[in-house]
Order: C-alpha cells, then sequence, then structure tokens
C-alpha cells in the first residue's frame, strides 16, 4: 500500500527574530516541493496549536516571503503547560495540543524559537509528538548551535547604531550609552560594540563596576578623546546587582513546594523591576564620576524589526531545508543546529533549559581587550 502523504505542522514563536519566514520558507519548499508533503502553519506560535488555529500553506503561501521580516504566522511566548485559561491561572494544554496534532493527522511539528520554545517543544517531545526544532533568536543564546537566524541581523542594526552615536557623542563632548537587547546574554552587544567601534562594552558575563568604567571614561578623556560610546546590554549589571540576581534566581531553583516556587519567581520578578532602566542609573553614575554629561539610547524593538540580512536568509533556509530532510527520514525529538557551513540534528534533550552564555575566554572578548575596549571589569 502506498504510504500516505505526510502531513507536517510548523509554527513560529518567542520573540519574533529576521529570517523567520526564511526558515518558513525554507522547510515548506522542501518539504511540499522537494518530499511532497503537506504543510499547515500554526498561528501565534504555542497559542495556535493549543487553541486548534492554522492555515494550509502551499507553494503561492510560501513565495515572496524570503525577505519580509517578522512571521507571516505570528508569534507569541505562550507555553504550552502554563498556559493562561479565562478567569485568570494557567492549565497544562499538553493533552490538548497532542489531541488537536493526532486530530489533523499530522506526523511531525517543526517548532522555529528560542529558548522557552525549546523547552516546549521537550514537553511535547515527552508527550510522544514527532518534534523538529529550528533556534531562531537575536540573541544567539542557544546551547549547541553555532549560531541563530536573527541575530546577524539584530547585529548589523546594533552597530549601525553604535556607529552613528560617535559623532553625536564627539560633537557634544557627552557619553552616550547604547542600550543593546540580548536577554541574559551579552552576545549581540559584545559583537556590535566590537564592529562599531565602542570604547567600552558591558555584558551580564562580566559584572562590571562603576568605578572601573569611569576610570577607562577619564583615561580616554587624559588622551584628549572627549567622549565614549558605551555599549551596554540591557542585562549587563554591576557586581552588587549580578549579586542580587543570581542569588534570587538561585531561590527559584531550590523552592522545593508550588508556594515557595511562587514566592521565589515573585523575588526574582522584584528584583528585575529594582533593575530595570539600570542603563539610566549608570548614565547618572558616570556623569557624577566624571564631569562628562551622559545620554542613554535604548535600541529596543528595532534590532528585531524588518527585513533579514543576507546571512539570516541564507541560515534560515539551510536550517529549514535540512529540517525537511530529517522529517523525511523520520528523524524527530531534534534541534536542527548550525554547524560550520553544515548543520547537525542535536537531541532537544540537550537543548531545552539551557542558555548559552559568552565565555569569559572567548575570542571576542580577547579581540576586544587586546584593542583597549573596555570591559568594566
Ligand atoms: O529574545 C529576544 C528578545 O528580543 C530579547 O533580546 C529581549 O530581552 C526580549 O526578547 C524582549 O521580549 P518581549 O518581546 O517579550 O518584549
Amino acid at each position: 500500500m502506498a504510504r500516505r502523504t505526510k502531513r507536517v505542522g510548523i509554527l513560529t514563536a518567542g520573540g519574533d527574530s529576521p529570517g523567520l519566514n526564511a526558515a518558513i520558507r525554507g522547510f515548506g519548499k522542501t518539504a511540499i516541493g522537494h518530499y511532497g508533503m503537506e504543510l499547515f502553519g500554526f498561528r501565534d506560535g504555542v497559542t495556535g496549536l493549543v487553541e486548534n488555529r492554522y492555515l494550509a500553506l502551499d507553494g503561492a503561501a510560501l513565495s515572496g516571503i524570503l525577505t519580509v521580516g517578522g512571521t507571516i504566522l505570528g508569534t507569541s511566548r505562550d507555553k504550552v503547560h502554563r498556559f493562561p485559561v479565562e478567569g485568570g491561572g494557567t492549565q497544562d494544554m499538553v493533552p490538548t495540543v497532542v489531541e488537536n496534532y493526532r486530530a489533523l493527522g499530522l506526523d511531525a511539528l517543526i517548532m522555529l524559537g528560542g529558548g522557552g520554545t525549546a523547552k516546549n517543544a521537550m514537553r511535547l517531545v515527552d508527550a510522544g509528538l514527532n518534534v523538529v526544532h529550528l533556534p531562531k533568536t537575536i540573541d544567539n543564546d542557544i546551547a549547541e548551535t553555532d549560531t541563530t537566524f536573527g541575530f546577524a541581523t539584530a547585529t548589523e542594526i546594533a552597530t549601525d547604531a553604535v556607529d552613528r552615536v560617535h559623532s553625536t557623542a564627539h560633537s557634544h563632548h557627552r557619553i552616550i550609552l547604547t542600550e543593546i537587547m540580548g536577554h541574559r546574554a551579552g552576545w549581540l552587544t559584545l559583537a556590535a560594540g566590537i564592529a562599531g567601534g565602542a570604547d567600552i562594552i558591558l555584558i551580564p558575563e562580566i559584572p562590571y563596576t562603576v568605578e572601573s568604567v569611569a576610570e577607562t571614561i577619564k583615561a580616554r578623556t587624559a588622551r584628549g578623546s572627549s567622549f565614549s560610546v558605551v555599549a551596554v546590554a540591557e542585562g549587563a549589571r554591576d557586581v552588587d546587582d549580578t549579586a542580587d540576581y543570581q542569588a534570587a534566581q538561585l531561590l527559584v531553583k531550590a523552592a522545593k513546594t508550588p508556594e515557595a516556587q511562587r514566592a521565589a519567581r515573585t523575588h526574582l520578578a522584584n528584583v528585575e523591576d529594582q533593575q530595570r532602566e539600570h542603563s539610566f542609573r549608570l548614565a547618572r553614575e558616570l556623569e557624577a564620576a566624571t564631569g562628562l554629561e551622559s545620554r542613554v539610547t535604548i535600541l529596543g524593538y528595532v534590532q528585531r524589526g524588518g527585513t533579514p540580512c543576507a546571512a539570516d536568509r541564507l541560515l534560515a533556509t539551510r536550517l529549514g531545508a535540512a529540517a525537511a530532510d530529517h522529517v523525511a527520514r523520520g528523524e524527530f525529538g531534534v534541534m536542527i543546529a548550525a554547524r560550520g557551513e553544515g548543520t547537525a540534528a542535536v537531541p532537544l534533550g540537550d537543548v531545552a533549559g539551557k542558555v548559552k552564555l559568552v565565555p569569559p575566554d572567548h575570542a571576542w572578548i580577547t579581540a576586544a581587550r587586546q584593542v583597549g575596549t573596555g570591559l568594566g571589569d
């Protein structure tokens, strides 16, 4: 008996990232055109999976989306095991997702997303679904992959911003802090800071002291440069704030009962709240310590918006196409990682729940130090 056509679902979850549509297209064109599969796109990430909202994707739907930013499917940050329900509270929706997957007769589900999505994907693998995950995020913080799509585009955008603040900082003899995304990882700030020639780069992996940052600026002033550009990661903190945050994180990990977990999560959220606007605080502290006027530019969502750069289109296309190969061969429960110019299928268990931070001895850090960039330590 002829094997019936394979049916595959696809979704995009977490923060949007340039290259999502290129990956949908890369997977879809290979799955439909090369392997003759049927493709269904779930709307708004895990939300569409739970609510069974999907559309059939054909060649026409995949045409013209390679260069388009965002995601044609929509996205959300919902978690499959703690899904918000009417009247407040959350519910474990894994059984509902399994039901929807079976009812549609799916053979596989492709989940494009970051760290949170890898965890959702793992939960669905544990429930018996055939899942393949593709690593996207501008933060580049996913374990076991060389890089993630979205990162190259965001690096271009943030580098351009660091370039541009130079002339205004120089003209006004100011310190300009440019706050760059990246969640709790410093990849994006480090890359854009180096490429944009920031004088100081502050990342979460290297807690800073205001004294050290101020010393670097004063040394520049003494050499005749009466301005400084600081690339500061949204997750960068001084030594004390880093200790408070890490202690709050440990409490969450150590909490055993649901009440203790709730209390620990509330405490962590409070600590995070207190540390918001840290770039503005640092600007005030630097102004006081150096006598130079200071300003803050928060790049925000421009870093994730708009058309993907060529490198992200290429990466997303090859990861998407490789994912279709794995589905065709019946290999599931993996993330398709970028490895050099090729790809590798990594068990999701090696990825979910892990964060790839910048190692202190990373070559980019060494290079930054060698060219005289201050790292705040
Ligand atoms: O993970 C991508 C990212 O843009 C992070 O750099 C940032 O911390 C976060 O998402 C912002 O999240 P949201 O889109 O929920 O505001």
